[in-house]
């Protein structure tokens, strides 16, 4: 008996060495050390030996458990020690590789432009209000004054959705949103996209932005739209830029001007930016028609105003000058990247 419990000893050493597994390991337990194992098997002949020899068997045979025993719980921490470092090696994070690189997006040069000009007219009171791009031909172009019969309300001008909708040709429509919502003091300016049925060449894109602006109060005169608009210039393009007011017509102010400021590129020499006159028209303006305010509903008795509107493409490609309006619609990565400032 003493020779087979040795000869399974042997075996079982012999086999724990090829375990693999954990579940190899339990059927391994299970084999030798189980209800009816390999163990148990031996121990049934304990019934045969002599009376003396069966305590020294017995003690023997649980030596063998415990050695047994001890044997494979040691085997099965190696094998947690090893699934550990295997989970610790698979989930090491190499810190000396280098970073994804983010590539940072630049604010559009005719974004600056718009800021700058929401600083300068905040900074002197006006309000910031805003109007849909789908505008009703009442606010585009009814209530500015602006005749039945005038051209630029055709279709080779306007994009139509139907008899009573357009695609906002200017940001004009916003003065009519303002006044019939509020009563003067009124100071608001207003910035956005408008639409044209323009061909697209170096100077016309059929979206361009727009910013309006608009005073009204009692006592409001022509002088204050020359010291507003002056003002903002000087701002804008610095102390040294004169600007001229040049007599116009527009269907909703009353005297009408345009604005000129000396060229940005020869300060008013005369050069290629210019076509050699040493100015560059800026934007529209004139004091608001009596008409255009009794269609909001103020007394235009007791009331007077200036507005003005004027072409944000143009004044982005003057600051930086930009030779070709195209440019700031492309989205191209390798233009856009220029604007650090
Ligand atoms: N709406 C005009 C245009 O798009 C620009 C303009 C001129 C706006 C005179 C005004 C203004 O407010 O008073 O050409």
């Amino acid at each position: 008996m003493k020779e087979k419990l040795l000869e399974m000893r042997k075996a079982f050493y012999k086999a724990l060495e090829e375990v693999l597994t954990p579940a190899e390991l339990d059927e391994l337990r299970i084999y030798y050390l189980g209800k009816s194992g390999a163990l148990k098997e031996i121990l049934k002949q304990m019934g045969g030996l002599r009376k003396e020899d069966r305590p020294v068997m017995g003690e023997l045979a649980n030596e063998l458990r415990d050695s047994m025993g001890e044997a494979m719980a040691s085997k099965l921490k190696e094998f947690e020690r090893m699934l550990l470092e295997k989970k610790i090696e698979e989930e090491k994070i190499d810190i000396t590789l280098p970073g994804e690189k983010i590539s940072m997006g630049r604010v559009h040069p005719t974004t600056k432009t718009i800021r700058e000009l929401i600083d300068v007219f905040v900074r002197m009171g006006f309000s910031l209000e805003d109007g849909p791009e789908v505008e009703s031909v009442y606010n585009n172009f009814d209530a500015l004054n602006s005749p039945k019969d005038h051209p630029s309300r055709g279709l080779s001008d306007t994009f139509y959705f139907d008899a009573s909708r357009v695609l906002r040709t200017h940001t004009s429509p916003v003065q009519i949103r303002t006044m019939k919502k509020m009563q003067p003091p009124i100071r608001m300016i207003s910035v956005g996209r408008c639409f044209r049925n323009d061909e697209i060449d170096a100077t016309h894109s059929p979206m361009f932005y727009q910013m309006e602006g608009l005073v009204v109060d009692e006592g409001i005169s022509m002088a204050d739209l020359k010291g507003t608009l002056e003002e903002f210039v000087r701002q804008l393009f610095g102390e040294e830029t004169r600007s001229l007011f040049r007599p116009h017509n527009f269907p909703f102010t009353e005297p009408s001007a345009e604005v000129d400021i000396t060229c940005f590129k020869c300060h008013g020499e005369g050069c290629r930016f210019c076509s050699g006159t040493g100015y560059i028209e800026i934007l529209g303006c004139g004091m608001v028609h009596p008409s255009v305010l009794e269609e909001c509903g103020i007394d235009s008795e007791k009331y007077t105003g200036f507005a003005f509107g004027m072409g944000l493409d143009r004044i982005t490609m003057m600051r930086y000058e930009i030779d070709d309006i195209r440019y700031l619609y492309e989205n191209d990565k390798r233009f856009l990247d220029q604007f650090r400032r």
